[in-house]
Parts: structure tokens; C-alpha cells; sequence
């Protein structure tokens, strides 16, 4: 996809999972979101003794941008460890669609595969503010 630097966005992904805390599942997942304006943003998964308290990767980084006051996103590269592909679970689906309905998601694991979701594959019939009465 043109204009992205996949290779840069993949690197960040990968050095965010390389800091994952993730003793539980021990599965390290790393997220790096590009922004409208070119920044980066990166999360991992932050696991919690008290296990519904976990944060997914994905969610991480979407709320880190929101921070930084970022509301359009260009790519998103996501980092599992394999062996296969990875999937972005239904709510991390769901938050990455509320602001970002046409930008990419590409999944890639630490053996060698890869998948990449426009927003139809990624939530079909997604709920959106669209679905809310105003
Ligand atoms: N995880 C993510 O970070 N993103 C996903 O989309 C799927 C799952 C994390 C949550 C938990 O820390 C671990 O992976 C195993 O489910």
C-alpha cells in the first residue's frame, strides 16, 4: 500500500512486543499505529494478575494516539509470536474501527506469516457511531 513504511511500522510493533507483559498467556503481542501525521504509536499487551483487567495490544496504542490527540490513522501493523497468524480479537476489531474505518491492518507473526485486513474483512457490519440515535 502505497505512501506507508510497513518495514518502520513493523519494527515498532516488534520492539513494543519485545516489552509485552504477558506472564500469564505468555503470548506478546506488540501494535504500532501510524498516525494522519506521521506519528507512531506503539503498545503492548499489559497482562494483570486480576486477569479481565488485561489490555490488549491494539487498545493500547488506539489510546495512546487519542492521547497525543491523534483522530485519523493511516496503517496498523500488529505483532503475535506464531507459529500462525495472529487475529486481532473481536474488541480490539471493534475499537480499530471506530476512528480508522479505511486504513489497513496487517497481522504479522514472529514465523514468517502474514494477513492483511481492510476494515470489511476486519468487522463486517461493524456497530459505528452511525448506529447510534443523536
Ligand atoms: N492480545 C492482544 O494484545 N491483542 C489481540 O488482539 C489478541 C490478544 C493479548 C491479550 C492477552 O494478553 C494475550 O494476547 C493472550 O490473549
Amino acid at each position: 500500500m502505497s505512501g506507508i513504511d510497513w518495514d518502520a511500522l513493523l519494527a515498532a510493533a516488534k520492539a513494543a512486543q519485545a516489552n509485552a507483559y504477558a506472564p500469564y498467556s505468555k503470548y506478546n503481542v506488540g501494535c504500532a499505529l501510524l498516525a494522519a501525521d506521521g506519528r507512531v504509536f506503539v503498545s503492548a499487551n499489559c497482562e494483570n494478575a486480576s486477569y479481565p483487567l488485561g489490555l490488549c495490544a491494539e487498545r493500547g496504542a488506539v489510546s495512546a494516539a487519542i492521547t497525543a490527540g491523534v483522530r485519523a490513522f493511516r496503517a496498523c501493523v500488529i505483532v503475535t509470536p506464531g507459529p500462525g497468524i495472529g487475529s486481532p480479537c473481536g474488541g480490539c476489531r471493534q475499537v480499530l474501527c471506530e476512528l480508522g474505518p479505511t486504513f489497513p491492518v496487517r497481522c504479522v507473526s514472529l514465523t514468517g506469516e502474514r494477513a492483511d485486513y481492510d476494515r470489511d474483512a476486519l468487522l463486517p457490519g461493524a456497530f459505528g457511531p452511525g448506529n447510534l440515535a443523536t
